[in-house]
């Protein structure tokens, strides 16, 4: 392992084990600061032949673009409303530091972690950068935006929980499209993990909370065989090259065209008579839905859409992981079962 690699991983260690917003912040000070390894490593650049400064250049930047998506996805966790972050005064001063410490058990990550991990650890080296949205929405960025009025059927593909009549639980994260494009001029490349939510009857493939990624990409060039290429890239990494991919044709009101994606059911191998619960015996599972963005969104955000196109792409993770570990059903991933956790994380105790 050589140094570059092992500072990544020493990084990586360390950020598991924070908790707080402020904490992640003071390590990414250190890590991609003045002084770090890697500004030591770039300085060191000159000393190189002029042939190996490209390769050692990109590698620089690679373990910089990793670290720094990772330290975003920690600090947007560590502020989430819900997440450990935020600790009360009361909590803190009801700490017995005097108390002897209890030995804990090892922990690991979860699987909707881990398959959110190594999708954002693949397509950040493609120039994504993390963005976050509201898990709470106006209905304009969550449909209207999104070039779903409010008499679209499409809307009822989406069964929504409303807060207000204007203000819904999001149902998808390509809200987030909309936040980020209103927030900043072209070009724009994000990643968006986080809920959503939908009144889905539960069964082996369906939660009413589940996990999605939204990826997004505009600029004056951007096409279909740019998000063909990224999406098999990742699939590839995930499933390995042998694994089935089916790109078929969709629709959605906020691209044109669109596509769902597909994968091959490993479960069952896809025989047809199979009461495999993951396919239903169809040998595929959609795991995304994806396109090119429709010009009506670009202008709803006010973009030049004489100048600018793109592409977005929505990932189910609770599917991917599914698919990633073999789960016959969404509901293990949200039962809390430990032994299925553990053999799931590969910890074996
Ligand atoms: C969408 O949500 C679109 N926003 C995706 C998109 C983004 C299209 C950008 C075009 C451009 P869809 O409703 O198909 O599409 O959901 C996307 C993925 O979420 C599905 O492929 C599936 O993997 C997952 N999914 C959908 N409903 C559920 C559910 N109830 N439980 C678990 N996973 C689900």
């Amino acid at each position: 392992m050589d140094s570059l690699e092992k500072f990544e991983r020493d990084v990586l260690d360390r950020l598991a084990t924070l908790q707080g917003a402020d904490e992640v912040e003071a390590l990414r000070k250190e890590a991609l600061g003045k002084a770090s390894p890697l500004a030591v490593a770039l300085k060191g650049m000159r000393q190189l032949p002029a042939a190996e400064r490209p390769a050692a250049g990109q590698r620089i930047h690679d373990v910089r673009a990793r670290l720094s998506a990772r330290l975003d996805l920690q600090r947007q966790r560590a502020l989430e409303p819900l997440g450990s972050g935020r600790r009360t005064k009361a909590a803190v001063s009801a700490v017995d530091v005097s108390l002897p410490g209890r030995r804990l058990p090892p922990g690991a990550a979860h699987p909707l972690r881990l398959i959110e991990e190594e999708v954002v650890d693949c397509l950040v080296p493609l120039g994504f950068e993390i963005a976050s949205g509201r898990l709470i929405e106006h209905e304009w960025y969550n449909f209207e935006a999104l070039n779903m009025g409010a008499a679209h059927p499409a809307r009822d593909m989406h069964d929504t929980f409303f807060v207000r009549p204007d203000v819904v639980l999001r149902t998808h994260t390509s809200s987030v499209q909309i936040r980020t494009m209103k927030g900043q001029p072209p070009p724009v490349r994000i990643l968006a993990p986080g809920l959503v939510f939908r009144r889905d009857e539960v069964d082996a493939t369906h939660m009413p909370a589940f996990h999605q990624i939204e990826g997004l990409w505009v600029d004056e060039h951007a096409t279909f065989a740019d998000l063909k290429g990224v999406l098999r890239t990742l699939l590839v990494r995930l499933f390995g090259a042998q694994t089935a991919v089916r790109f078929r044709p969709s629709y959605f009101p906020f691209t044109e065209p669109s596509c769902e994606v597909d994968v091959g059911c490993d479960a069952c191998g896809g025989k047809p008579q199979s009461q495999c619960r993951i396919c239903r015996g169809s040998g595929w599972l959609e795991v995304l839905g994806a396109g090119m963005v429709h010009p009506a969104v670009l202008q709803a955000v006010g973009y030049d859409v004489e100048s600018v196109q793109g592409f977005a792409f929505g990932l189910g993770l609770d599917r991917l992981a599914m698919l990633r570990w073999g789960i016959d059903d969404i509901r293990a991933l949200y039962d809390n079962d430990l032994r299925f956790l553990r053999r799931t994380a590969g910890l074996g105790i």
